[in-house]
């Protein structure tokens, strides 16, 4: 283009720059040639060396090669950039044919798995499941359960009041009361819920925690049925070889009452960590319904009986499974959960 030396610079330029593929290799062009050490750099600024007579066609061929070297930098750095972003997004296309990754898949609580296992072997009996609100009334909860003004359940220490009158129940058996009064026998119930206590949290204690309570009512049921009944459950729950003892009580609610305990299923008797020597876990508690309750119902207890029990979810989970700590069913650690699913 007029000069030899700069046409010759600037086609080597144009090659070069037709030849790099990247934009880091279009950089290196650019730093060559247009660079501070750069060759068409070098020759603009040695203009002042030439004889005067050709600095002004070397210098606007100079200056025409590096506008046209730009120009040819930049559409080639755009190609290549966007070249770039288009092999990149292909590398991070998923790849459709291989497997899927599982979603983490939740799982039911320990303390379900039980509740709902213990109702299902009294659904298999026949007993339909009843639920009642946790807010209840002191009629409900304690009155018409012949439980007395001056009961120590009744305490401020035990229970939590909400009024005067209304407090979160602190067992299942107000459901007993509430189904009863709105049926006539027979009644068949399993009442699986919440209760609550005024109680810190301890490997032992909680504020809440949970209960299942049985009821069944009908003319001439003995406690040979509930003691029928609660060997079918523990042979069901805790295996075939299970036994069951009575232990007399004392319920207001039912007259006799009895503690139901389990042979041992890790030592069968033999004593062990699991029974504390002892060769029996306690399970439950349980009764003939006391004539006053039926009264109080509106049942005739000259014309029928009942028996009634009430047990802790999280003790017969932590018998079931060996579980030293309660706390472990409410601090949502799935390390813990996880076992379960
Ligand atoms: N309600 C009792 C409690 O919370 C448990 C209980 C004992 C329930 C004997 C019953 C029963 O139905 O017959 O400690």
């Amino acid at each position: 283009m007029g000069d030899p030396r700069v046409d010759a610079i600037a086609r080597e330029a144009r090659d070069a720059a037709a030849a790099a593929q990247s934009a880091a290799a279009l950089e290196q062009v650019r730093v060559t040639y247009l660079g501070r050490q750069g060759l068409l750099t070098q020759l603009l600024r040695s203009l002042g060396t030439l004889p005067a007579a050709e600095r002004p066609l070397v210098g606007a061929a100079a200056n025409e090669a590096k506008r046209e070297l730009e120009a040819l930098l930049e559409t080639g750095l755009a190609a290549a950039l966007a070249r770039e972003r288009r092999t990149a997004r292909e590398r991070e296309r998923p790849d459709l044919t291989l497997p899927g990754r599982r979603p983490p898949l939740g799982g039911l609580h320990p303390l379900t798995l039980v509740a709902d296992e213990i109702i299902a072997i009294f659904a298999g009996l026949g007993f339909s499941v009843a639920e009642g609100p946790e807010v209840e009334t002191d009629y409900y909860n304690f009155e018409a359960l012949n439980i007395p003004r001056d009961h120590p359940a009744r305490d401020m220490q035990d229970t939590l009041y909400l009024t005067d009158d209304t407090l979160l129940r602190t067992h299942t058996s107000p459901v007993q009361i509430r189904t009863m009064k709105a049926q006539r026998p027979p009644v068949r119930i399993i009442v699986p819920g919440k209760v609550y206590r005024r109680d810190v949290a301890d490997m032992s204690h909680s504020p809440m925690f949970h209960q299942v309570e049985g009821l069944a009512v009908d003319r001439a049921i003995t406690m040979g049925d509930l003691r029928g009944t609660l060997e079918l459950f523990a042979r069901e729950m805790f295996g075939p070889r299970s036994r069951i003892r009575f232990r007399p009580s004392f319920f207001p609610f039912t007259e006799p009452s009895a503690e139901v305990d389990v042979l041992c299923f890790v030592c069968q008797g033999g004593g062990c960590r699991l029974c504390k020597q002892g060769g029996w876990l306690e399970i439950l508690g349980s009764g003939m319904v006391h004539p006053h309750v039926l009264r109080n119902v509106g049942y005739d207890p000259e014309e029928v009986t009942g028996w009634a029990f009430g047990m802790g979810v999280e003790r017969i989970a932590m018998l079931k499974y060996g579980i030293d700590d309660l706390r472990l069913f409410f601090d949502n650690d799935l390390r813990f959960l996880r076992q379960f699913v």
